[in-house]
């Protein structure tokens, strides 16, 4: 799960999707493009509406993407258009190229880092959901 800050967006798609699947089959993490936030928590308000819905993403810490998560991950899942097409640059092969797509079918999950909590809710929401697919689509 790959976002501009690693701490709203991709740190709360991590946690909804660990939530979902087993830890014992499935490897999760989160990065960013950007390196202003490595090392931090996630933002108070992603910890608020993921305890909301009873997941725990507290301990998460932000960190930058490096060329080995082509290898290392079949599905590179991206938050929106922009950091896309900076992750879609990076990759040095088609194979690793073709791991890589927007979580939301041809939609940007919304950046929430100056919006207020009822932004992060509609967040949550789109993750949530985008995270029932890709569970739907791996176990199916
Ligand atoms: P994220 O949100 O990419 O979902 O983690 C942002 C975090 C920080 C900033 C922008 C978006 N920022 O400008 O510092």
């Amino acid at each position: 799960m790959v976002c501009l800050g690693n701490i709203c967006r991709s740190p709360l798609a991590e946690g909804v999707l660990k939530s979902k699947l087993s830890s014992t089959h499935f490897h999760i993490d989160s990065a960013a493009t950007a390196s202003f936030h490595i090392g931090k928590s996630p933002d108070h308000r992603s910890i608020k509406v993921a305890a909301d819905h009873g997941i725990d993403i507290s301990h998460q810490k932000a960190r930058a993407f490096k060329l080995e998560d082509f290898n290392l991950f079949d599905k590179i899942y991206i938050m929106d258009s922009n950091n896309l097409k900076i992750i879609k640059q990076l990759a040095e092969t088609l194979e690793q190229s073709n791991k890589v797509s927007l979580i939301l079918e041809n939609e940007d999950v919304p950046d929430p880092y100056y919006g207020d909590e009822s932004d992060f809710k509609i967040v949550f929401e789109l993750l949530n959901e985008a995270c029932e697919k890709i569970k739907f689509d791996l176990i199916n």
